[in-house]
């Protein structure tokens, strides 16, 4: 059994968060596993459906931050004019442009924070899936999401949740191989590819995804929604879209609305776990 500080269980605990830049170095480490399990990940029953009914009628500008290797942007782009992808990640980037390019999809290289609604306007949409978390805390991104949004747009963020498997982060030597086992046996069922499932296994043991575990913080359910609800108001919770993964859907006022504080309450703190992994890890 590893002690608190070893790195025996492969993910020890958490310490200062990278920044952004280096997020997306980790990430363009990643990039080519992450991008073939995020494929067929994409084909969860029900999730194009439901977000093709979320997105519905649709409006002229849409954001996705932090949009990877851009799995969504086609389908955004469906029902927006107008479509920009911003990441920090270099190759993930690339991978959109080569795989989910579209005439009227734009990927930049930009951190969340550098798009603002004074130098690019505002977003009919803004939409977000597996990435606020790692723009924490929610106190600060929450509300740039928020000053993004024009009149009447829409936020959509899914967010992954935290399980009991991302308690046992770091506390004990199996925890790494279980985690990462289970997820392959996932991607091996849902997909029978033996190359899925290696992929799987390829992603978790790799030091740069370990170390995006270390360094971020999934949210409990509870912790998602307080955040939420304080900076959107009346925001709707969606259960059971994909498992393991929660979503927040908002509609900004119709009339510009004086800048909102956030409705006060104890906030929670934070727990350190591993970021979403794109595989279910139930
Ligand atoms: C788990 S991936 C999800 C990617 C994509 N949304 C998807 O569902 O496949 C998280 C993404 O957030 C990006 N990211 C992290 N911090 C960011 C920041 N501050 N600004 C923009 N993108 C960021 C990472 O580079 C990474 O591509």
């Amino acid at each position: 059994m590893s002690t608190p500080g070893s790195t025996t269980a492969g993910v020890p605990p958490q310490g200062p968060a990278p920044a952004p830049e280096s997020i997306g170095a980790l990430f363009d480490d990643v990039a080519a596993p992450y991008h073939r399990i995020a494929e067929w990940m994409s084909r969860a029953p029900g999730l194009h459906e439901w977000l093709g009914s979320a997105l519905a009628p649709g409006g002229r500008r849409a954001i996705d931050v932090g949009c990877g290797t851009g799995r969504f942007c086609p389908l955004l782009a469906e029902h927006y004019e107008e479509v920009l992808g911003v990441d920090v990640a270099d190759v993930m980037l690339d991978i959109g442009r080569r795989d989910h390019s579209r005439p009227n999809v734009r990927y930049e290289k930009r951190g969340a924070h550098d798009v603002t609604a004074e130098r690019d306007g505002r977003f009919d949409l803004v939409f977000s899936y597996s990435a606020v978390f790692h723009m924490r805390p929610y106190d600060r991104i929450l509300p740039h999401l928020r000053s993004l949004l024009a009149p009447g747009g829409r936020l959509i963020v899914f967010e992954p949740e935290r399980n009991a498997g991302h308690e046992r982060k770091g506390e004990d030597a199996d925890w790494l191989t279980d985690v990462a086992f289970r997820n392959a046996r996932t991607a091996y069922t849902m997909t029978g590819s033996v190359e899925a499932a290696t992929d799987v296994l390829n992603l978790f043991f790799h030091p740069s995804w370990q170390e995006l575990c270390r360094h971020s913080s999934v949210p409990s359910r509870e912790e998602f929604r307080e955040a939420f609800s304080s900076w959107f108001p009346g925001v709707e919770f969606v259960d059971g879209v994909v498992p393991a993964m929660v979503v927040a859907r908002w509609q900004a006022p119709r009339t510009p609305a004086p800048p909102h504080t956030p409705t006060p309450g104890p906030t929670p703190a934070p727990a350190s776990t591993p970021p979403s992994p794109p595989p279910p890890t139930s």
